[in-house]
């Protein structure tokens, strides 16, 4: 009988961009206050990318990074996908981009587009294509530079995102890793979160709000609670755990409300709950990564631990994975 084939977390890599942009200066370009963003973000502070430092920068750093942790030399990769929703260019993706950067030819790559859940889509990809024997060796990165999508005039949005990228090296095992992906999308609730513009939807006007993200913040939490606790049900269930079988929540980092609320639903405390959300805002797809980074670089998640990473986003998109570390 043949051996059941897993996809194992190996390395994991985080970069954050050196400038820090802290909620006081926000108070200086915005009518807003550190006070109100804590109180209804948990935000304190986000990185911004340098001018002319691209997500291909920052996802370049953390996949090096990965793969040091991982004691694995670049030319073992046969894979390479990249979740993010700023490329550097229209294309070549910022997956082939980053396969130049590692000096590494032939091996297929390419850009994943689900916003926030961006992560956990390429994630979920990635894992087929190891289950089913195409790939043994494969480098999952979120990165993003939002800043360079942001309305830094609209109190709404500017003060809840950040840039970074995170990375994830997964190699074919026959030790568990990944147990289950879960994904979702609902495109009936596209101006709830969006950039009204891109390359084929030109901007009606020159107005900066044509270009950077829009999101009707209160409708979109809403969902995202609910939806967040029934994926996390729906991968339990497929798994026959139970909530006390999770050691770590590992979540999209939007919001501490929702994180925490989350959180509780399924009965985990707040120190089982990997929380950067402070630190680095909402920096879309890199997020999970970011901070599964984190937390195994720390010593929190140890080997054997059972993760629950989970993502909500524009689209609206959403997903899950449940990972034995
Ligand atoms: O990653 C993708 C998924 N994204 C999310 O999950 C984000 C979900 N949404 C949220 O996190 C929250 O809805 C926000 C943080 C965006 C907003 O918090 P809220 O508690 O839902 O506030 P609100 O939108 O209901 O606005 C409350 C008030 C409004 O004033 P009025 O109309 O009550 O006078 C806003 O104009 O807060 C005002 N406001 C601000 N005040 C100071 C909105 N932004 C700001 C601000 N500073 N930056």
């Amino acid at each position: 009988m043949n051996q059941k084939i897993y996809s194992r977390i190996i390395g994991t890599g985080g970069y954050l961009p050196e400038k820090i942009l802290t909620n006081l200066e926000l108070e200086k370009l915005v009518d807003t206050s550190d006070e109100w963003i804590r109180e209804r973000t948990g935000i304190e502070q986000r990185h911004i990318a340098a001018e002319g430092q691209t997500t291909c920068d920052l996802a370049e750093i953390a996949s090096r990074r990965a793969l040091d942790m991982a004691g694995v030399e670049a030319s073992q990769i046969d894979l390479i996908i990249v979740a993010t929703t700023t490329p550097d260019k229209i294309f070549p993706s910022t997956a082939c981009l980053l396969q130049q950067r590692l000096a590494i030819h032939g091996c297929p790559a390419f850009d994943v587009q689900a916003v926030c859940s961006g992560f956990i889509y390429a994630l979920s990809v990635a894992d087929q294509f190891i289950k089913t024997g195409m790939s043994k060796c494969v480098l999952v990165v979120g990165a993003e530079t939002l800043s360079r999508i942001t309305n830094w005039q609209d109190r709404n949005t500017c003060v809840l995102f950040g840039d970074g990228a995170g990375a994830v090296l997964l190699q074919a095992s026959e030790q568990p890793g990944i147990l289950s992906t879960h994904i979702h999308a609902d495109g009936e609730f596209e101006e709830l979160l969006h950039v009204p513009s891109g390359p084929s939807k030109l901007p009606k006007s020159d107005d900066i709000s044509e270009r950077t993200m829009a999101m009707k913040g209160n409708e979109v939490f809403k969902i995202a609670v609910n939806t967040l606790s029934k994926i996390a049900i729906e991968t339990l269930e497929a798994n026959q755990m139970q909530k006390e079988d999770v050691d770590w929540l590992v979540p999209h980092q939007a919001n501490l409300r929702i994180i925490l609320a989350t959180a509780k639903k399924l009965k985990l405390t707040d120190e089982q709950t990997v929380i950067t959300v402070h630190k680095h805002a909402n920096t879309s797809s890199a997020s999970v990564p970011l901070a599964l980074d984190e937390a195994i670089r720390d010593g929190r998640i140890q080997r054997g631990h059972t993760l629950l990473l989970e993502a909500f986003g524009g689209g609206f998109t959403w997903g899950s994975a449940l990972i034995k570390y």
